[in-house]
């Protein structure tokens, strides 16, 4: 298939990249553009861990073909913050024991973003249901649970979404 020119925007980084239509989002993201923190689980829209948010929405990166991402935003778990400057979803996720191998954990975090902007309160079956495309192999959910929780109360705390 014949490559197309797609511009895409990062973190707030501008790239343009000369690429077959026909290649997934997840594939651009990872082994082109080397946004490796957006994880491959499945590659087949099941397991949630390369949720991305692409203007304003929680998507599953393995199911979006890059040119309908051309002209997109997208926003990963290392534009929210750093090691140095968390965002109050990362820091409630390390205090909260919520990241054990850490694989689920970038997708977890996209998806409690947009929960909490579109329901800065979540009840925890509310918790529970947003992340239910999201699957951990390794925390029994527990601790994610908490981690939305104290997250939503600190960013409440704070003013709103950061
Ligand atoms: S890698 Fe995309 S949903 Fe699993
Ligand atoms: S922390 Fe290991 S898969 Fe979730």
């Amino acid at each position: 298939m014949e490559e197309k020119t797609i511009n895409l925007t990062v973190n707030g980084r501008k790239h343009e990249l000369k690429i077959t239509p026909n290649t997934t989002l997840l594939r651009a993201l990872r082994d082109q553009l080397g946004y490796t923190e957006v994880k491959n689980g499945c590659e087949s829209g099941d397991c949630g861990a390369c949720t991305v948010i692409m203007d304003g929405k929680a998507v599953n990166s393995c199911m979006v073909l890059i040119w309908q991402a051309d002209g997109s935003e997208i926003v990963t778990v290392t534009g929210l913050g750093d090691a140095n400057h968390p965002h109050p979803i990362q820091q409630a996720f390390a205090d909260s024991g919520a990241s054990q191998c850490g694989f689920c954990t970038p997708g977890m975090v996209m998806s409690t973003y947009t929960l909490l902007e579109e329901n800065p309160h979540p009840n925890e079956d509310e918790i529970r249901m947003a992340l239910s495309g999201n699957l951990c192999r390794c925390t029994g959910y527990g601790h994610i649970v908490q981690a939305v929780q104290q997250a939503a109360e600190e960013m409440s705390s704070s003013g709103g979404q950061k």
